[in-house]
């Protein structure tokens, strides 16, 4: 199959959605890969890199969708590609279709087969292409709270780890689940008083199993959060609900019961945030200060990152990629029905239920593309 790889043209996306080990791996098994001039640049990899493992480097986007039959991307087409995509051709990368409906509208009109990283699901229902970038996210949310519980940075000055002699900080993570987990062991490796507040109590017992001495596990509800929220210095918000905005945990006039300096991490922002005072913010201006707490609440975090979230979703992605290159959508899903709810919308028609209950559209099951 004959697969392109163009260079991420949405504001300040620097990850790229092949590596040249991913390149290497698609060459060898008699693919040809085109690469986009400097695809690899915000991510560390050079056209050289991609040369070398077998790819060809091609000059411009236009050029690259031009010939690919199958496009591996990061984010969704934004409107100048879309007039460069062709019918039949296979566009796999994350869409959320169901948040804009400029692009669910584009992507019918081009006729293409557009398979979504995000609805890809594994048979116990976890989603393999969000679980990486949700650990990152998890990892980093405790590496910028400590960076801004520091004076300088508008925090109350206290070391997460402590000294010895002085105690640690307490950090609160709201949701246990896959950034909250990862958001537990970054804090806990650092020295830091950690619990871990979630509903569900089978995901407790797990946690209360694999995790140091120094991470408790408390039912989230409102009368512990409410007591909890008074001592913690750091608070990680990693709440999801799947399908539905985040639940407001930590009310306005909750704050007033915080430290002065405290210092909140809403990675949830991308769902509304489980902390109500949460706005996205960006990279460029990441924090604002309410009630003297500290609110870090970027939308996109692992962008900041982009050599670890490149080779964090490519060792995700890249098993896929090689079975759709290797038979084809069409009977890659026949094969492995976990790719089966990435397809979203196939030669313009939408097949995924989500997708067409978001703008009220005619849905099309899947099953019309999939049978011989
Ligand atoms: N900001 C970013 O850059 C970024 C990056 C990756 C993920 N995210 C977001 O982070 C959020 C968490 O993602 P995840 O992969 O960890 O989800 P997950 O499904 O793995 O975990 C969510 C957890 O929240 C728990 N939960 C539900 N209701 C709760 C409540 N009332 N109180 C406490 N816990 C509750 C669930 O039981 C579950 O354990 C999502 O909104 C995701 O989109 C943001």
């Amino acid at each position: 199959m004959i697969i392109g790889v163009p260079k991420e043209i949405k504001n300040n996306e620097n990850r790229v959605a092949l590596t040249p080990a991913g390149a290497k791996e698609l060459v060898k098994r008699g693919h040809t890969v085109y690469v986009q001039h400097n695809a690899g640049e915000g991510s560390g990899f050079t056209d050289a890199h991609y040369t070398l493992a077998g790819a060809l480097v091609l000059a411009s986007i236009e050029e690259v969708y031009g010939v690919a039959e199958m496009i591996i991307k990061v984010k969704e087409p934004i409107e100048p590609e879309y007039k460069l995509i062709k019918e039949g051709q296979l566009l796999f990368t994350y869409f959320h279709f169901a948040s804009y409906e400029p692009l669910t509208k584009a992507m019918i009109a081009s006729k293409a087969v557009c398979l979504a990283y995000e609805t890809v699901e594994k048979t116990d229902r976890s989603l393999p292409l969000l679980v990486p970038m949700s650990e990152v996210a998890g990892r980093m949310a405790i590496q910028k709270g400590a960076n801004y519980l520091e004076k300088p940075l508008g925090g109350r000055g206290i070391l997460l780890g402590g000294v010895p002699g002085v105690l640690p900080a307490k950090v609160l993570i709201l949701g246990g689940g896959i950034v909250g987990t990862q958001a537990a062991w970054m804090a806990a490796g650092l020295g830091a008083d950690v619990t871990i507040m979630d509903v569900s109590l089978q995901r407790m017992r797990y946690l209360a199993d694999v995790m140091p001495a120094n991470v408790k596990t408390m039912m989230s509800n409102e009368y512990n959060i409410r007591e909890m929220i008074k001592d913690a210095d750091l608070i990680v918000g990693a709440v999801l609900i799947p399908g539905a905005k985040a639940p407001h945990l930590i009310t306005q006039d909750m704050l007033k019961d915080m430290k002065q300096g405290a210092v909140v991490v809403d990675v949830a922002v991308d769902q509304g945030g489980c902390i109500e005072t949460c706005k996205p913010t960006t990279h460029e201006n990441p924090t604002y200060v309410i009630e003297g707490v500290v609110h870090y609440c970027v939308a996109n975090m692992p962008g900041a990152v982009p050599y670890t979230s490149t080779l964090a979703l490519t060792n995700a992605t890249l098993p896929y990629a090689i079975q759709l290159a290797d038979k084809g959508w069409k009977k890659a899903a026949q094969e492995n029905p976990e790719l089966i709810p990435g397809l979203n919308i196939i030669n313009g028609d939408i097949v995924f239920e989500g997708v067409a209950q978001a703008f009220n559209a005619p849905y099309v099951p899947v099953n019309k593309y999939l049978v011989d």
